[in-house]
């Protein structure tokens, strides 16, 4: 079934809220033994102190920490320059580094041999290791072959492939040669790919000849293919051979490691200025276009490599398994920019939870021997479906922490991974972030020893994170037990700087709504003891599987169609993918259609329109949407409708004509009841 009248998965309410308490005890409670940039902070005892350190002298703190943890060409002067009211932010002024330096040379010289990437493929068993040492010749290799084609520093290059150690490379060899990378999610579609190809102005674009995932064959160099048609700033392709089915290549194109074989192991990196672009990565907002978060240089990498640190109990020699794709932010600052800054050996996962069994992270746990497995709560309900079997069939011992990422995970969830898939072991990390944030802001760790996890609470902000809670007035609600819009209070160096060719966009997202303030989007609770329980997007932005998507983006394609006059997609609450997309579509009054073959071809659209991802699990036709008089849709009440809460309708007083909502209501109890006869 689709959807029910009574949804099942929702987020505890306060008083819902379990108050069992796990505890973990960490080593060691000596702050500096524990966390060297600590030593030279006078006075902090112990690690509740080191966090109202951190925020409290957040230069000092972030000096330290840049310094220790990062490796310099030429040293900051400033430690950071923000103004949120311009949105101007500046971390580690007049500071020379190379990315890919921090990232693989240092580790080189001190272990050349060890293991940087597994890539676990998507046949289980057919796992590849690469080095340090293997993994800077390929970056160097492909940094040689960028430059030699044209690609400059400042330059942009699109990166369309599954995740591999080529693509890892990739991104690496833009960092090594000053190019900013713009990776997109191998499940977008070729018009989702243009869009952002022709935003970035990228004249290169790496892909591959095929990905293969769940056993499936995609076609992802014909999907390029299609994009760069409308791309006409694209010159070249470079095609690498994820499988060894040929593609029909063109003049654009180019064998990518055929040609990475003539080039040199050493390549000249770049001497980057701090606040130099890193990278954009697209993600939705509540308008049709997608927004280019731009990341920088220095205080990106500084905070992915902290939070991968403390956050997850990182140790040397640790085998770090994010299941991300590495299309998403999880996927660059945990999959490859934290792990790799601080020489651990990183996963690359290319398949499914469920292929080719739902046993298959558990499976890949054992033969990894994986220590922090960080993945999503839509794959954990999914996998809980199945039965505590496919877990028990396989030793997990080597687990020391869970991380859940992307959406609020429910407390069922939440007590299934910690009891059946860590044996009740390993401290769950709800970690709450976003592409804007660069890294972790919430999550329970890093903490005092001893210190309680919740289930269902990111809990606690990281280190030099100041959360705000404000109210419809925008005024800053300081007492515990209370919701609000979540900001945060100060600037902190993992921070997007920007969107990419459209600063006033950035300014009126994030700095106006809350003056002084970073507003993130979304709302949440804090409690009697000031922890923190995300609640959701305050915004029209859907999380479908903990991947974002605008209600705009959807409604821009279903307007496309001929004989859509106009509509209104929301999400709802969906036991396994978190939200799901429903939308209400208006016909054109002379379109006699057939409702079945409508929606099938209005889901195809989004299909090829953004993603699969993105589909409407549900179409429902009607003779109008509900309007206040002013012509706004009424989102918050069709959200009611689908969810069934009709004592929630609220206030309808500027309803323009409530015919409408007795219509949504009456269509919807249909729908649903041929679901039930199905
Ligand atoms: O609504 C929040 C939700 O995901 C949004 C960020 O999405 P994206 O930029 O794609 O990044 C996802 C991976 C970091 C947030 O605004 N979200 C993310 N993590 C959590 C969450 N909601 C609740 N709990 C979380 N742990």
């Amino acid at each position: 079934m689709l959807f029910t009248c009574a949804p099942k998965f929702r987020l505890p309410s306060s008083s819902l809220l379990v108050f069992r308490r796990y505890h973990h005890v960490p080593g060691t409670s000596e702050v500096s033994a524990w966390m060297p940039e600590a030593a030279g902070f006078g006075g902090v005892r112990d690690r509740s102190g080191l966090q109202d350190f951190s925020v409290g002298r957040a230069e000092s703190f972030w000096a330290a920490a840049a310094r220790h943890r990062l490796s310099w060409i030429r040293p900051f002067r400033t430690v950071q320059d923000c103004d949120f009211s311009r949105g101007h932010i500046t971390w580690f002024g007049g500071g020379r580094l190379n990315v890919s330096v921090n990232c693989l040379d240092r580790h080189v010289q001190n272990s050349p041999e060890r293991v940087a990437l597994i890539w676990e493929r998507d046949e289980p068993g057919s796992e590849v290791k690469v080095t340090y040492r293997q993994l800077l010749e390929m970056t160097c290799r492909l940094g040689n072959l960028l430059r030699r084609r044209g690609v400059k520093r400042g330059g942009c290059v699109t990166i369309y492939m599954p995740p591999c150690p080529l693509a890892v490379a990739a991104m690496l060899a833009c960092a090594r040669i000053g190019a900013a990378h713009n990776v997109v999610f191998a499940g977008f579609s070729a018009e989702a790919l243009a869009e952002r190809i022709r935003d970035a102005q990228s004249s290169t674009v790496i892909t591959v000849n095929q990905g293969v995932r769940g056993g499936k064959v995609i076609e992802l160099k014909k999907t390029v293919d299609t994009a760069v048609q409308s791309c006409p700033s694209v010159q070249q392709v470079l095609v690498a051979m994820r499988t060894e089915n040929p593609v029909v290549m063109t003049a654009r194109d180019v064998a990518m490691e055929e040609e990475m074989l003539l080039e040199d192991t050493v390549c000249e990196p770049a001497a980057m200025d701090s606040e130099d672009t890193l990278f954009l990565l697209y993600t939705s907002g509540s308008t049709g276009k997608p927004k280019g978060l731009v990341h920088t240089q220095a205080g990106y990498l500084l905070y992915a490599s902290l939070t991968h640190r403390y956050v997850f109990d990182y140790h040397d020699g640790d085998v770090f398994g994010c299941v991300a794709d590495i299309g998403w932010i999880t996927g660059h600052s945990y999959s490859v920019y934290g792990p790799l800054a601080n020489g651990a050996t990183t996963v690359l996962f290319e398949s499914t939870p469920v292929y080719p069994d739902p046993g298959r992270y558990w499976e890949m746990v054992q033969r990894l021997q994986i220590n922090q497995f960080y993945g999503a709560p839509t794959a954990i309900r999914l996998l809980l479906k199945y039965g505590d079997q496919w877990v028990h069939k396989y030793d997990r011992s080597s687990l020391k922490t869970l991380g859940s990422v992307g959406e609020p995970i429910n407390t069922e969830a939440w007590e299934w991974y910690h009891r059946v898939v860590g044996g009740g072991r390993c401290p769950v990390v709800d970690t709450w972030w976003q592409t804007e944030t660069g890294g972790i802001c919430i999550a329970p760790r890093p903490s005092e020893p001893e210190a309680e996890i919740i289930p269902g609470m990111a809990m606690r902000p990281f280190f030099g994170i100041k959360p705000a809670l404000m109210d419809s007035e925008g005024k800053e609600l300081t007492s515990n037990n209370t919701s609000g819009a979540l900001c945060i209070a100060q600037p902190w160096p993992g921070m997007a700087r920007t969107i990419f060719n459209d600063h006033q966009r950035f300014i009126d997202t994030y700095c106006r709504p809350y003056p002084g303030y970073f507003f993130t989007g979304d709302g949440a609770y804090r409690s009697e003891e000031g922890y923190y329980q995300i609640t959701g997007r305050l915004d029209d932005v859907i999380n479908v599987s903990g991947h974002r998507i605008g209600t705009a983006e959807i409604e821009d394609v279903l307007n496309q169609c001929p004989a859509v006059a106009e509509s209104a997609a929301i999400g709802y609450s969906h036991d396994i993918k978190g939200q799901g997309v429903y939308a209400f579509v208006v016909l054109k009054t002379s379109v006699d259609i057939q409702e079945g073959a409508l929606s099938q071809q209005l889901k195809n659209m989004v299909a090829k329109g953004i993603a699969k991802y993105a589909c409407p699990d549900c179409i429902q036709i009607v003779q109008r949407l509900p309007k206040t008089r002013s012509g706004k849709i009424m989102r918050r009440v069709l959200r009611k409708v689908v969810e069934c809460d009709l004592d929630g309708l609220g206030d309808l007083s500027t309803l323009d004509d409530p015919a409408a909502v007795q219509e949504a209501i009456k269509g919807h109890c249909d729908l649903c009841r041929k679901e039930q006869v199905q």
